[in-house]
């Protein structure tokens, strides 16, 4: 007698590391446990994926949620529910809120505040600061931890470890691979002064290829010193894409959707400040090294730096200005329009959504669409034809940098451990996330 499943998500077309094929999914407690031809008589529940295509649930592995301290422009809830309108199934949270997150209880507050309110799954990397290195250790490895986050160069919140000395302890301290925002801070201090009142176009030159390149070269000279592997965040320069190809080895790469399709000078004049971020939006010529590092697999990841400011304080005039945009709702739908224009290959977008973060970061038992994961899945229409406007934002924020922007290709469903959380564009039931687990903390 056949077993029957919880659901069955029947007649989708499956992304997968076997390619791309016809299948179905039979789910049970929360888990993958079937993948072929299913009988709808088998099933609690079908969900309908005709004419769909099934991908793993997609990974953001950079995004603010601003909570604590400043949940006017986002809160855990609203950014999981941005999240998983997007189709977005987990992702890990960045610690630049306030209070930082960078003690046990400042990241168990956050689990649990996580684990009441969000809508997907989720972790929170850890900031590093000069205090707290001896206790990262300890600290990357407690449950709901995606490990280390280090700021090289000051963004947003005063998270920062620049000099040398407390780099090297940071680096030669951690296990895990952490995460860094590489921007040169002395260069940054030296070149304040080219920063022009009321011009964001600026803020490209302020923060120039330089500052990334000799941040990256020297973050990946560390890592070599002290034997460790580490994350290197939103490349944006040529120069650093084809620096980290000779580095594979040690380091880990992630691009964003906006550094792959917007440009500068062109968005600057079309979005002003609100397209002003760290490290900087660049021009065309970098933006195709980027492309070229993505197609030659240089590229681990995509994260979208979700980074949420209010309307009215992205409107005052650059410098005062904060940088940052959402993005955790428009990366699968920007990015399956690149698909359809043919700048990647759907598989190549699983690679980098779901594999990529699954394979560098150790997550346990998410990543693949294979019997004894966990449920967790991106239902796509790849031919549908939607414009983004702002109201289908659900960001605390309320704003997109892709308004008005026309795309093939929308994410239909959001199904998270078996449980449909989002479809055809409606959050479904109560916050249900969990915490991600990882190979290197199982324990937690
Ligand atoms: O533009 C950015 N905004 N870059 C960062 O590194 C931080 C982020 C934020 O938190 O606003």
């Amino acid at each position: 007698m056949p077993d029957i499943f919880d659901s069955v998500i029947k007649g989708g077309t499956l992304v997968n590391h076997d390619g791309v094929g016809k299948a179905d999914i039979g789910v049970r407690n929360g888990r993958i446990e079937a993948i072929g031809n299913i009988e709808a008589s088998r099933a609690g529940e079908v969900i309908d994926a005709t004419g769909l295509h099934v991908l793993p649930g997609v990974i953001d592995s950079q995004v603010h949620f601003r909570e604590p301290g400043a949940e006017h422009k986002e809160t855990l809830s609203d950014g999981s529910r941005s999240a998983v309108m997007g189709g977005v199934t987990a992702v890990f949270e960045m610690p630049n809120t306030n209070p930082l997150t960078t003690s046990a209880e400042t990241l168990a507050d956050k689990v649990a505040h996580g684990r009441a309110g969000m809508f997907c799954d989720f972790a929170f990397y850890v900031g590093a600061t000069r205090e707290n290195v001896d206790d990262l250790r300890d600290l990357e490895r407690l449950p709901g931890s995606a490990g280390v986050k280090v700021f090289m160069g000051s963004s947003t919140g005063n998270l920062l470890v620049d000099d040398e000395e407390s780099l090297s302890r940071v680096i030669a301290a951690v296990s895990r691979r952490a995460a860094f925002h590489s921007e040169d801070e002395a260069r940054l201090i030296d070149r304040e002064g080219v920063r022009r009142e009321g011009d964001p176009a600026s803020h490209t030159e302020w923060r120039d290829p330089e500052a990334a390149l000799i941040s990256t070269q020297r973050l990946v000279r560390l890592a070599r010193e002290h034997g460790k592997r580490v994350h290197v965040l939103h490349i944006s320069t040529g120069e650093e894409m084809e620096f980290l190809s000779k580095h594979k080895d040690v380091a880990s790469v992630e691009a964003t959707p906006q550094h792959l399709t917007l440009t500068v000078p062109e968005a600057y004049e079309a979005l002003g400040t609100k397209a002003q971020m760290n490290p900087p939006l660049r021009d065309a010529a970098h933006q195709k090294i980027l492309w070229w590092g993505l197609n030659q697999g240089v590229v681990d990841v995509l994260g979208s730096d979700h980074a949420p400011h209010t309307l009215e304080e992205k409107t005052q005039s650059y410098p005062a200005s904060p940088s940052g945009m959402p993005g955790v709702q428009t990366l699968v739908p920007i990015m399956l329009d690149h698909v359809n224009a043919g700048m990647l290959s759907l598989e190549r977008f699983v690679d980098l959504t779901s594999h990529g973060p699954q394979r560098i970061f150790g997550i346990a038992r998410k990543g693949r669409i294979a019997s004894g994961y966990d449920a967790d899945f991106t239902i796509v229409d790849l031919a549908a034809k939607r414009t983004i406007e702002d109201d289908w934002i659900a960001s605390r924020c309320g704003w997109t940098p892709f308004a008005e922007r026309s795309v093939t290709g929308w994410p239909m469903g959001t199904i998270i451990r078996g449980r449909r959380v989002m479809w055809e564009d409606e959050i479904l039931g109560e916050p249900s996330g969990e915490p991600v687990r990882f190979l290197e903390a199982l324990s937690a």
